[in-house]
């Protein structure tokens, strides 16, 4: 489209004169013969250069010029004079933003090069202008693009999270059928554990790899043949052995898997006894990880609770009264007496939920808690 060029003037002559000598130069003149008849075609069209004279009656041409900022800012202003008048010089330039002074009568040759290079200058800036919004527009599409990839990046995660956990749970769930009879023993021991963890105050990021731990502590059971596993009666030394072996077995299947590495303290280690005579490392004390002596309490107390075909489940103040009896011995003292403080009627509440917790936020809304800020520093991605 060829650029527009206003000339604003009171003599009909002058108007003519200008608009000959710039014919031929592929702009579009329009003309104005006052202020308000410029300021209303500025209103409705676009123009590239405006030349005004500056004594006309009425608004005067730095008037029209300040006014003209308003609805072109990016015209490229020239002030056409009969005099180099330096008052109106200076309120051109300040108030109306005048690049070029025309002294009356102009040479032509000069007028077209100086309309020629203000036209160019008018459409450069117009380029940079158009390349701002192109930017500008790219930004935004790329950080909307960006923001939409991190919820997917987000959603996936989430879901390969819920993925693993609902796998493990159903897995841990047929283990149990198969030694127990009825499943339900590693979901209420990792419920159980849970609370009893929050309640010594276990670090919070921490809570997610105890419960998939408490869930998992029997998956070495795995490699242990029925003939042992289920043999009703007494066991002999080589059987006992052959049990005991199932830490260190679940301990090598676990650590295999990327997003259960630090979850093995439990599995590896439940069978500690805090006087050193558990087995298999025979640890005593504090050397026993922390998570373990939390869940040798609540994985004696489930044990004593619960029905088995040799024994019937034995009364809540019973199983208290042995845990009690073995604090500092089996049990991290510590740990019992917080276990001790605990109510009956919380952990049967525990008992009845945890049959419904197949994964760690349901497991930890069943004790009361909402996952906030305890998921593990983000390996979930990359597991
Ligand atoms: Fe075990």
């Amino acid at each position: 489209m060829a650029a527009r060029i206003l000339l604003i003037d009171d003599e009909p002559n002058v108007l003519s004169s200008l608009r000959r000598a710039l014919t031929g130069q592929g702009c579009e003149i329009l003309l104005a013969g006052s202020g308000p008849e410029a300021l209303d075609i500025l209103a409705q069209t676009e123009v590239a250069v405006i030349i005004c004279d500056q004594r006309l009656p009425g608004m005067s041409g730095p008037q029209i010029l300040a006014e003209s900022i308003k609805l072109r800012p990016d015209a490229i202003r020239i002030a056409l004079t009969q005099h180099a008048d330096l008052k109106i010089a200076q309120r051109s330039i300040n108030e109306g933003r005048v690049s070029h002074f025309l002294l009356k009568p102009w040479d032509n040759q000069h007028l077209r090069t100086v309309v020629r290079e203000g036209v160019r200058r008018y459409e450069l800036q117009q380029e940079i202008r158009r390349l701002h919004e192109v930017t500008s527009r790219q930004r935004d599409d790329l950080q909307q693009w960006s923001r939409l990839l991190e919820r997917k990046v987000l959603e996936r995660t989430e879901a390969l999270h819920t993925a693993h956990e609902e796998m493990l749970d159903a897995l841990v769930l047929a283990l149990d059928s198969r030694e127990h009879r009825t499943g339900g023993h590693s979901r209420r021991v990792a419920v159980y554990c849970l609370y009893l963890a929050l309640e010594v105050g276990l670090a919070p990021e921490k809570l997610e790899d105890l419960y998939r731990g408490a869930l998992l502590h029997d998956i070495g059971k795995i490699g242990v043949p029925d003939t042992v596993l289920l043999k009703p009666g007494s066991l002999s030394e080589k059987e006992r052995t052959i049990i005991e072996q199932h830490v260190v077995i679940g301990h090598r299947v676990l650590q295999g898997i990327g997003y259960l590495k630090h979850a093995l303290a439990i599995p590896r280690y439940h069978h500690e006894r805090f006087d050193g005579t558990g087995y298999v490392e025979r640890f005593a004390g504090t050397a026993i990880p922390l998570e373990a002596r939390i869940f040798a309490v609540v994985d004696v107390y489930d044990a004593l609770r619960s029905h088995r075909p040799y024994k019937d489940a034995m009364p809540h103040d019973q199983a208290f009264a042995i845990i009690a009896d073995e604090a500092g011995t089996h049990f991290d003292p510590a740990i019992a007496s917080t276990f001790l403080r605990i109510a009956k009627e919380t952990w049967d509440s525990l008992a009845r939920s945890a049959a419904k917790v197949n994964r760690f936020d349901r497991a930890l809304a069943a004790c009361g808690r909402i996952r906030a800020d305890t998921r593990p520093r983000e390996r979930s991605a990359a597991a």
